[in-house]
């Protein structure tokens, strides 16, 4: 059993609220910058009153001061999870942690448009790199930082969950089911697989966004889920 999260990678409050009221049975739902720089906490509001849990994927990377201030500012709007880089660092991560509380945080540990050469090259290193070491250590790191869970690829959930422990959220984007488009995204799976392998929260943007039909697209994910 996993949650479907519903990327509302959207540009109008108007739209996301468009799907959101089209989806019955939607449980949680997913904000990033871009949508919240147009809804902003109005928006929030409206999906609070519609019961959803929300998760607001801003993934800070900041010095401890501002991501403290940016949890407890998201907890106080009634966020329910949130994201921090784990490259940002323990005293970061711990200072996330202690001021989101009781809200949820998860750490992004190495982002699913990367492939082993694009990290490589971001870190200013040549060749490829060990993308599955790079995830299970900075996941080691998210635990030892008091984080609720990861954000991990599909492809990294088998690695992780040794290491996170049995309670530990692993969530989970770069969802594909069969015959939808990876777009940017370069380490995915189909939803049965990541759920199989452990994933406690499937992000779906794209495949239910993009979707002729993006109810029907839900229901098979929540099938799938269950
Ligand atoms: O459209 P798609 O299903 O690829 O959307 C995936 C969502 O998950 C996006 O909103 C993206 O910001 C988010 N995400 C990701 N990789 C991470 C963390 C979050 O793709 N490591």
């Amino acid at each position: 059993m996993a949650e479907i999260v519903v990327a509302l990678d959207l540009p109008t409050r108007r739209q996301a609220l468009a799907l959101v009221d089209s989806l019955p049975g939607l449980r949680w739902v997913k904000i990033g910058p871009t949508l919240f720089l147009e809804g902003g906490p109005q928006l929030l509001e409206e999906l609070k009153e519609r019961k959803l849990k929300i998760f607001l994927d801003m993934k800070w990377h900041d010095i401890p001061h501002q991501v403290a201030g940016a949890a407890a500012a998201a907890a106080s709007a009634g966020v329910d999870l949130v994201t921090v880089h784990t490259l940002g660092g323990l005293q970061m991560m711990r200072a996330a942690a202690t001021a989101a509380d009781p809200m949820h945080v998860v750490g992004v540990t190495v982002l699913t448009s990367h492939t082993p050469a694009s990290y490589s090259e971001a870190l200013g290193q040549g060749g490829e790199a060990d993308l599955q070491g790079e995830v299970a250590r900075l996941a080691r790191r998210a635990m030892d930082a008091g984080l609720d869970g990861v954000v991990a690829s599909p492809l990294e959930i088998g690695v992780v969950r040794p290491i996170v422990g049995p309670g530990a959220w692993i969530v989970v984007p770069g969802i594909r089911p069969v015959g939808t488009d990876p777009g940017d995204q370069r380490r995915t799976a189909e939803p049965g697989e990541a759920i199989r392998a452990g994933a406690t929260h499937l992000v779906v943007g794209r495949p239910i966004t993009q979707a002729r039909e993006p109810r029907a697209v839900f229901e098979v994910l929540c099938e799938a889920a269950t």
